[in-house]
């Protein structure tokens, strides 16, 4: 399974995770990016067929803030593996 998050003591709100994977990420009042599947704590696996949104994510962001784990974050970024 893949998890993912936006960390987002470092999202500068550029806004590529959005356009590159609408279905993943989205802005909330700050203008700071979160995973919509679960409001980015990071515990609901991302659907498959998204795997190639989310890669293009974390390569287009500015400051590596899109997180990506093979298990659950429970809505910390650190907990990636
Ligand atoms: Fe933030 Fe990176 Fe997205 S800076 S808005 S998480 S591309």
């Amino acid at each position: 399974k893949v998890y993912t998050m936006v960390d987002q003591e470092t999202c500068i709100s550029c806004g590529a995770c959005g356009a590159s994977a609408p279905d993943l990420f989205d802005y909330n009042d700050e203008g700071l990016s979160y995973f919509i599947g679960d409001n980015n704590e990071g515990n609901t696996p991302i659907d498959e067929e998204l795997l190639e949104d989310l890669e293009d994510a974390i390569d287009g962001c500015p400051t590596d803030s899109i997180k990506k784990s093979s298990e659950a974050f429970h809505g910390d970024p650190a907990n990636e593996h």
